[in-house]
């Protein structure tokens, strides 16, 4: 590409140098999902459902939602609902997978894409987080149950969805769910160690799958697949309600621990989502967005 090309892309020039065209807003245009098709594991409930519906609300088509359980929640039906009021024929399908199995997880994408004619966007989003343990004491088979699902599940997500990208010979967004705890490690308090923070196989996955997506970025960046992660800081879903609806004193020291002081809600991902899954990132890839009220900030 030469010089000359990347500077009419800029709309400022297209328009300045050619007088017949009037300049118009294009921004949203940008973000339209129009048409596009994803698959977002772990969307049974939580955050996964929240950025499924995004995907939604912004055009998708179609938005596979990936879980165990047999048959969807009360949350993800009522959500399936909303999605079809919206009437812009975007429409959430739940699929029963655990993102463990590869092959199984590889054909159902498979015959998602096939059916579909396409495969855009994959959300990676289903994670566990344990009981604590002291990190010298850690159970072996826990650590690997936590690494199986955070780490290689969601590697096992991503080939799923990329494999169709690439036969399809269309380019995509894949966006693994990280976490802050990649980066940094909840503070753990001195005095009650085993029954606060302890989260070492949490923690050891998160950081894996910030390096997986810079390492897949650099290999599908040629064929035009983006692969980012999203690093959310503390939001109240189930997966931390475990611990907050416990210890009830948690609310107030994890809200202290950031600039904003408080929790994030689910809803408040939607734009970095709907950023990442489309177009208006189109340079954007093997990065980390961290969405966290500023916890790393101090
Ligand atoms: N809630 C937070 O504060 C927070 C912060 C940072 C990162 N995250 C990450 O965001 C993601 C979503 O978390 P959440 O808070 O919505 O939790 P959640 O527990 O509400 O949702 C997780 C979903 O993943 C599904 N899942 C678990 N194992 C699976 C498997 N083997 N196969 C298929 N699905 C499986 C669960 O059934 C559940 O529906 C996770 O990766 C989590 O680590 C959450």
């Amino acid at each position: 590409m030469s010089a000359t090309q990347l500077k009419s892309k800029s709309r400022y020039y297209v328009t300045t140098t050619n007088p017949a065209l009037s300049p118009r807003p294009k921004i949203f245009e940008e973000f339209s999902l129009d048409g596009r098709v994803g698959v977002v594991s772990g969307a049974n409930r939580g955050l996964g459902l929240e950025m499924a519906l995004a995907l939604c609300e912004a055009g998708c088509k179609t938005v596979y939602c990936v879980d165990l359980p047999k048959l969807p929640s009360a949350e993800w039906e009522a959500t399936g609902r909303f999605v079809k009021g919206l009437g812009n024929g975007s429409h959430l399908e739940y699929v029963c997978a655990d993102v463990r199995d590869q092959q199984n997880l590889w054909d159902k994408v498979e015959q998602m894409a096939d059916k579909e004619g396409r495969m855009d966007v994959c959300i990676a989003a289903a994670g566990v987080l344990k009981a604590p343990h002291d990190c010298l004491n850690y159970p072996a088979e826990e650590f690997r149950e936590v690494m199986d699902v955070n780490a290689s599940g969601v590697l096992f997500t991503a080939q799923a969805a990329g494999r169709q990208m690439v036969k399809f010979k269309r380019p995509g967004s894949i966006i693994l769910i990280a976490s802050m705890s990649g980066s940094i490690t909840n503070r753990v308090s001195s005095l009650s160690r085993d029954i606060d923070h302890a989260w070492v196989s949490y923690n050891t996955s998160k950081s894996a799958v910030l390096q997986m997506a810079r390492s897949m970025a650099c290999e599908l960046g040629p064929l035009g697949i983006c692969v980012n992660t999203l690093s959310p800081g503390y939001i109240y879903t189930k997966l931390t309600g475990a611990f907050l609806d416990k210890q009830p004193h948690l609310l107030d020291k994890w809200s202290s621990m950031n600039p904003m002081g408080r929790l994030g809600r689910p809803d408040e991902l939607r734009g970095v989502i709907a950023w990442l899954a489309s177009d208006a990132s189109s340079f954007c890839t093997g990065s980390d967005i961290l969405v966290s009220g500023g916890h790393l900030s101090w």
